[in-house]
């Protein structure tokens, strides 16, 4: 049993699949694991800690070679599998609804793609889930970039010249980001808010210490957990009560996402146009369109006063930790099902169907055929 792990190749990419720590633990499992020369670099990962791990270090062409299992952050190119054993699986990201075609060259390929963020969120999977794990680490991260953004400290400052006063923070969307994201906006002294259109999220708002701002009525829980698109009637509900509260802040961060959707419109131009002179925004939801009018990925924008701004790829600004979690995300998919007596991990139906997304030389995910 053979696992490699290439280089990322997107561009801003610094993540890796495999850390030496994960490298030990699968050698541990049975399977040997070959790595791309200068794979980890991005995430402060020398070949030599690999090779001490037991990892074979090489080119992407022999790291891949014979190979049952590629690991990824992004899927590779398919074209980079070449060499790998027929129906090898390849265990990453691979942004199925956006990223249709390449899933179809899997499929011709005949690969076995295993779509890491497609896995269900149920208790036994949450040490697999990658969606949590990443958007964990962007919760903070989005503070942090916010915090140096801003002219003014976060916390309350009682000093010999006078007191300064500590920054309000608005959470806009309180998933696995955003609880993060109020957590460490408490931990920097911010008083903090939060809205969602989850009711369960005011408590768990309230045990992190911020303040639910809720619009009246407003519900919206969609399937899974996840929310569900708005009415026009409840966005305008929204709309004006984000419009009273927004003014009087001086951070908004915003995380909120719909599955298989564009992000939802929160904040408008007009809404920024209230806000005080240096407040910042940051739009942790940039690169799936965005909840901020006017926000561009990896900018920082200039309006009204106010400083807008988001990352195309937060867990990318995080390198070290978020692949020691992505990669421990994997590795606990993979022992989870690891059948000792075949040597090789044995997916049961309930997570096998939910991430696999080719097999055979078909598609055979059932939410990617239902979307088309
Ligand atoms: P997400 O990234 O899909 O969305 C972020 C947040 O935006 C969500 O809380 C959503 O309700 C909110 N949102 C959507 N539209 C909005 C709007 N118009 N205005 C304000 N907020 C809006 O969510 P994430 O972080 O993936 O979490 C979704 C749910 O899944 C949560 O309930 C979380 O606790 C649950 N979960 C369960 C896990 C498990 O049991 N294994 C693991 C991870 C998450």
């Amino acid at each position: 049993m053979k696992i490699a792990v290439l280089k990322e190749r997107a561009a801003g990419e610094t993540r890796v699949a495999a850390t030496p720590e994960t490298v030990k633990k699968l050698s541990g499992l049975g399977a040997s694991v070959a790595i791309e020369e200068g794979a980890g670099e991005a995430a402060a990962i020398s070949d030599a800690a690999y090779v001490e791990a037991g990892a074979e270090v090489c080119p992407a062409a022999k790291a891949v070679a014979d190979a049952d299992i590629v690991m990824g952050i992004n899927a590779p190119d398919v074209m980079a599998l070449a060499g790998a054993k027929p129906g090898a699986w390849v265990a990453a990201t691979f942004d199925p609804f956006g990223q249709r075609e390449r899933v179809d060259a899997y499929a011709k390929g005949g690969f076995e793609a295993l779509a890491m963020e497609f896995m269900p969120r149920i208790t036994r999977a949450q040490s697999m889930d990658v969606l949590s794990s990443q958007s964990n680490l962007a919760g903070y991260k989005a503070v942090m970039a916010a915090a140096n953004q801003f002219g003014r400290a976060f916390p309350m400052m009682m000093t010999a010249a006078g007191t300064v006063s500590a920054a309000k923070v608005f959470i806009m969307g309180v998933g696995v980001a955003g609880l993060q994201a109020i957590a460490t906006a408490k931990r920097l002294g911010a008083q903090v808010s939060a809205t969602d259109v989850r009711p369960e999220t005011a408590e768990q708002i309230k045990s992190l210490g911020g303040k639910p701002v809720f619009a009246e009525g407003l519900e919206a829980s969609g399937e899974g957990g996840y929310a569900a698109e708005l009415t026009d009637e409840q966005k305008a509900a929204q709309a004006e009560m984000v419009s009273a509260h927004i003014a009087k802040q001086d951070i908004v961060i915003t995380t909120a996402l719909i599955p298989g959707r564009a992000a939802p419109r929160l904040v408008s131009d007009a809404q920024i146009a209230t806000m005080k002179q240096g407040s910042v925004i940051f739009d942790l939801a940039v690169a799936q369109g965005g909840n901020v009018e006017g926000s561009v990925a990896d900018q920082v924008i200039e309006k009204h006063g106010v400083s807008i701004m988001g990352f195309s790829n937060t867990p990318a600004h995080l390198a070290a930790d978020s692949s020691a979690l992505f990669s421990r995300n994997l590795f606990n998919f993979l022992s989870a099902f690891w059948d000792k007596d075949q040597n090789k991990p044995v997916l049961d139906e309930e997570i096998g169907d939910a991430i696999r997304l080719t097999k055979g030389g078909e598609v055979v995910n059932q939410r990617l055929s239902a979307a088309s």
